[in-house]
């Protein structure tokens, strides 16, 4: 068996790639809001369902572009607690997708040193689904590049509430005082505890909203709103919000000069974010 590790970019991808990573910053976490496969499919008199299945493609080739970029961690938004209240046939049918894309693409994964998470209530998805995506997560476990977190079943708020609920238990228990709540504390008792915070926010289709996504994870994120319905976001589109992802300034409520030179920038970077590993 060959060794593990990200397949190589080629061609035009590898000099687009190589001058991403020269010109600025990749973003360590970028979170996706993938939206638009039901209209992708209108546009062409498809049922929605083609455009789930195409969308899958998407996240094939979104997955491994971020590989190969070094991005550490992505989370796509799968499933959210909401999507429960599509008619039924549409929640199999996703639920269904979801287990045969895991089923296909888990060996690929791993072959490509990508290690499986999940955040959400998984405990409500179909005992078949829970299979695979242990399986998943069983079977990467070990790997070191891309974290790709699939939030299935998330909501912000039920995020947030459930972080509530343990934290109220362990004041409780006395195993935590009141006054030792600060963010840093909070954030542990979320579902991406030990996850940096994305740096960049994706959503396809040209919708300005962040729809209960990671609502307290996103307070510092640069958002980038791409027109793309999510079957169509391929690689070149990552390559262009990377792109205006680097233009940004990101201050966290402070003043330009503060943040002046890069090593500084760096420096104010790290002391903010010290959940950052390595
Ligand atoms: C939003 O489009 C998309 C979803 C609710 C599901 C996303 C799921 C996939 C792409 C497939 C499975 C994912 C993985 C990780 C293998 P929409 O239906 O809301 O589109 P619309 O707004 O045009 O109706």
């Amino acid at each position: 068996m060959g060794q593990r590790g990200v397949k190589q970019p080629k061609g035009q991808d590898k000099n687009i790639q190589e001058e991403l990573k020269r010109h600025g910053d990749i973003p360590t976490h970028i979170a996706i809001i993938m939206d638009g496969n039901g209209r992708w499919a209108q546009k062409r008199g498809l049922p929605r369902i083609a455009g789930h299945n195409e969308g899958v493609e998407s996240v094939r080739d979104i997955v491994e572009t971020c590989g190969q970029l070094g991005v550490k961690y992505l989370t796509l938004y799968a499933f959210s607690t909401e999507n429960w209240k599509r008619p039924k046939e549409e929640v199999s049918m996703l639920m269904r997708l979801l287990m045969r894309a895991l089923r296909d693409e888990t060996d690929k994964l791993h072959q490509n040193n990508v290690r499986v998470h999940t955040v959400g209530e998984t405990s409500s998805l179909p005992r078949e689904v829970q299979d695979e995506l242990r399986d998943a997560i069983e079977k990467t476990k070990e790997n070191t590049g891309l974290n790709l977190l699939l939030a299935l079943s998330y909501s912000g708020r039920w995020d947030i509430t459930s972080a509530v609920k343990r934290i109220a238990e362990h004041v409780h228990q006395g195993k935590l005082k009141p006054g030792e709540i600060n963010d840093q504390v909070f954030s542990k008792y979320l579902s991406t505890r030990d996850i940096p915070d994305p740096d960049l926010l994706i959503r396809t289709s040209g919708e300005l909203r962040i729809s209960n996504f990671l609502l307290w994870q996103l307070a510092y994120s640069e958002i980038v709103i791409s027109n793309s319905y999510w079957p169509e976001f391929r690689r070149k589109d990552i390559y262009e919000a990377i792109g205006e992802f680097q233009k940004r300034e990101r201050r966290f409520g402070m003043v330009s000069e503060q943040l002046h030179s890069t090593k500084k920038k760096n420096n104010v970077l790290k002391q903010l974010f010290k959940s950052v590993p390595g």
